[in-house]
């Protein structure tokens, strides 16, 4: 039977590359933000994951399908690129003026309303037992790497690392939760991708990426569960 997938942000980057790979074979479910796919045969929520009351809808609009999910997909994020939202990149730096609403907008966009929504796909019991769920965390995230990056030394956005790191507690917590399933939760780095976060000098192309997260989520088994994976499976430290 054609398995069903979910893309939380499926409208730009990386998100769009995987739902326009996953419609060949899958039945595709996704959201977005601004760009509206364009795409036949696929079901459109459009979603700004930051507010809870739309997540709300999007759960009862999902409900009313009456599908089951086999793979859910959390890409959407707050990466820092769109200023006129997010403020300016300062603010994001230790020692340059943090903005306390600039933390609690990235924490809340990038760790805790995809944590709940989630929940909210377990709860209402839209995914099936044996679902994958795949977290796109970042190696920005890790804290035992902190560092030991050539990109990853003084300053920076310490907003996005943080909420990058408090998402993979998140998902190292729930894999514990999760134990008694046979459901599997990762957080996954796709790579250094040339998309509007990644820049022009990136390592890989979203071509690249997008296809080898789509052959590793059709290879994760329980083995995986709890784990932090890079887009050709190798482990990263938290
Ligand atoms: N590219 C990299 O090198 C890299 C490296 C490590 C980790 N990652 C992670 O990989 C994922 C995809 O990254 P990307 O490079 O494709 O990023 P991107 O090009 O900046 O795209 C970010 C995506 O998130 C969506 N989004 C942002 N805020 C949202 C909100 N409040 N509600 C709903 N959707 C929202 C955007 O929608 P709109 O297009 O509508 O704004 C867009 O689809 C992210 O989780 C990112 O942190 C990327």
């Amino acid at each position: 039977m054609t398995k069903n997938v979910l893309i939380i942000g499926g409208g730009s980057g990386i998100g769009k590359k995987l739902l326009e790979q996953y419609k060949k074979k899958y039945n595709v479910f996704a959201t977005y933000r601004n760009s509206k796919p364009k795409l036949n045969g696929i079901n459109l929520f459009k979603l700004d994951i930051g507010r809870l009351n739309e997540i709300k809808k999007f759960i009862n609009w999902l409900l009313k399908k009456k599908t089951k999910i086999d793979y859910v997909l959390l890409i959407a994020a707050n990466t820092g690129t769109n200023f006129k939202i997010v403020g300016s990149h300062d603010r994001n730096i230790f020692l340059k003026g943090l903005s306390a609403k600039q933390f609690e907008f990235y924490l809340r966009i990038n760790c805790i309303n995809p944590i709940i929504l989630f929940e909210h796909l377990i709860k209402k019991q839209i995914l099936t037992k044996e679902a994958k769920a795949i977290f796109f965390s970042s190696l920005a995230g890790s804290i035992e790497l902190r560092g030991k990056m050539l990109h990853n030394q003084t300053g920076g956005n310490i907003l996005y690392r943080v909420s990058k790191s408090a998402l993979n507690s998140a998902i190292k917590n729930i894999s514990y939760d999760l134990s008694k399933t046979k459901m599997i939760i990762v957080a996954l780095h796709p790579g250094w991708v040339r998309t509007k976060s990644g820049g022009k000098s990136a390592d890989l192309s979203i071509v690249y990426s997008a296809k080898k997260i789509y052959e590793l989520i059709f290879k994760l088994n329980p083995k995986h569960n709890g784990k932090f994976l890079n887009y050709e499976g190798k482990e990263i430290k938290w």
